[in-house]
């Protein structure tokens, strides 16, 4: 990848994306389901550029979203109704609504109260709302803790007794029809054990309903496969598939997976140029003109990206990468070894696909980057930067409503 040639077309700070590579992630996912059916459904939250959803969607995959306007992403990307599923712990009133009338595939729901709400907004608009339960099936996906979500101590879902009790509310229920199982663990999961766990309480709680005549279709396994990100090991999409399907003997299902890192996280990159460089004592740092606002996973999760200096040779010392903003915790990497860099030298940050743009912000008033595809050696813009218009411009409206009362 020629990232001077980038910096130098489309300036920086700068989302690069490899959607061969996101290709190839996918293509790995489907066959390691070869042996079933199997729908394969984005997490939009990892990366919800429209131009990522069209791409995936061109091969297939199906959107796992998380709100309104995740799912009017996907719609607008040209991802089929009958392969977006809306998951969540939250769904407002009216993003049911709109979920029930757009007829997507399901609806995942995480309580009680939530599926008494499903109910009677199904009744009010005279229809049946196809839905999933999530399970928590109080495992533990041995991941950071803000990301792991199966734990009987998280909010998600509800133990696999309730689950039970719910399904056969809604057999019962003229305006719910339980066509899935759900179970999402965590994220950045490197050991394929929780799978197996996990997997096993969903599966015997299928057989149950089974036993019920409650006929499900869909076994959704969730999502959370970790990647590399320094020198990680991790779960080979077989031995994913082999986990889960090891567990399904004998019944007929769809198997499901909301993957999101797995298949943007390796292709993205953020380049990022050097403002200079400062000592403070014997500390070194780079100041770059990326920040926390662009990717805060440095600083939310103390996460390790890899970031390599362009044409350069190797060597050098330690320096802490660190952006603009006024926090310490504006940091993207510590203890990174770099040779000396000077005005305009390039940084890439590596690793960078996945809850990087998608998580970033307007904080300090910065603008956010601009994104660019890469795809059979060709590159395409498919995000312009933002302009400064952009970020006043809800701001600037009432201002000049509140000039014309007062007037
Ligand atoms: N399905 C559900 C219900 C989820 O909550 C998530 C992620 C996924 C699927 C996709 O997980 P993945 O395959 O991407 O691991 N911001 C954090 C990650 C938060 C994950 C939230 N849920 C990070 O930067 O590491």
């Amino acid at each position: 990848m020629d990232f001077s040639k980038l910096a130098l077309k489309y300036k920086t700070p700068l989302y690069i994306y490899d959607f061969d590579y996101i290709s190839t992630q996918f293509y790995s996912l489907k066959e390691a389901f070869r042996a079933r059916k199997s729908l394969i459904c984005y997490a939009l939250k990892a990366n919800s550029n429209l131009s990522i959803l069209k791409h995936l969607a061109a091969l297939g995959a199906g959107c796992d979203c998380v709100s309104v306007g995740e799912i009017k992403r996907a719609l607008l990307a040209g991802v089929a109704k009958y392969k977006i599923i809306f998951s969540g712990v939250g769904k407002d009133d009216c993003e049911i609504e709109f979920a029930l009338k757009e007829d997507i595939l399901m609806l995942n729901i995480e309580s009680e109260a939530e599926l008494k709400r499903v109910e009677k907004i199904a009744q009010n608009l005279k229809t049946i709302a196809r839905i999933s339960i999530r399970v928590n099936p109080d495992v533990d996906a041995k991941t950071h803790h803000y990301i792991s979500t199966g734990l009987k101590k998280n909010k998600f879902g509800v133990d696999a007794d309730t689950a039970k009790k719910l399904y056969i509310y809604c057999k019962n229920s003229p305006f719910l029809e339980p066509i899935g199982i759900h179970c999402h663990i965590g994220s950045q999961i490197l050991d394929i054990a929780p799978y197996s766990d996990a997997t096993a309480v969903t599966a015997t709680l299928l057989r149950s309903l089974k036993a019920l005549e409650i006929d499900i279709k869909f076994f959704d396994v969730g999502g959370g496969l970790g990647i590399r990100y320094k020198d990680e090991v991790t779960i080979e999409p077989y031995d994913f598939a082999q986990a889960v399907l090891a567990n399904l003997g004998g019944t007929d299902v769809t198997t499901v997976c909301e993957l999101g890192r797995f298949l943007v996280g390796n292709s993205g990159y953020l380049l990022t140029k050097v403002l200079y460089e400062k000592h403070n004592g014997a500390k070194r740092f780079v100041v770059v003109d990326a920040a926390m606002n662009d990717l805060i996973r440095p600083s939310l999760y103390d996460a390790y990206h890899e970031i390599e200096a362009i044409n350069k040779n190797g060597g050098g010392t330690l320096a802490d990468v660190v952006g603009p903003i006024c926090e310490s915790g504006d940091f993207l990497g510590k203890d990174v070894l770099l040779p000396q860099l000077n005005h305009g030298d390039l940084l890439v940050v590596k690793s960078a696909g996945a809850y990087g743009f998608s998580m970033s912000s307007n904080y300090n008033s910065r603008l956010r980057a601009a994104e660019v595809a890469i795809e059979g050696g060709r590159e395409r813009l498919i995000r312009k930067r933002e302009e400064f218009e952009d970020l006043i411009r809800l701001e600037k409206e009432c201002l000049e409503g509140a000039n014309e009362e007062n007037r």
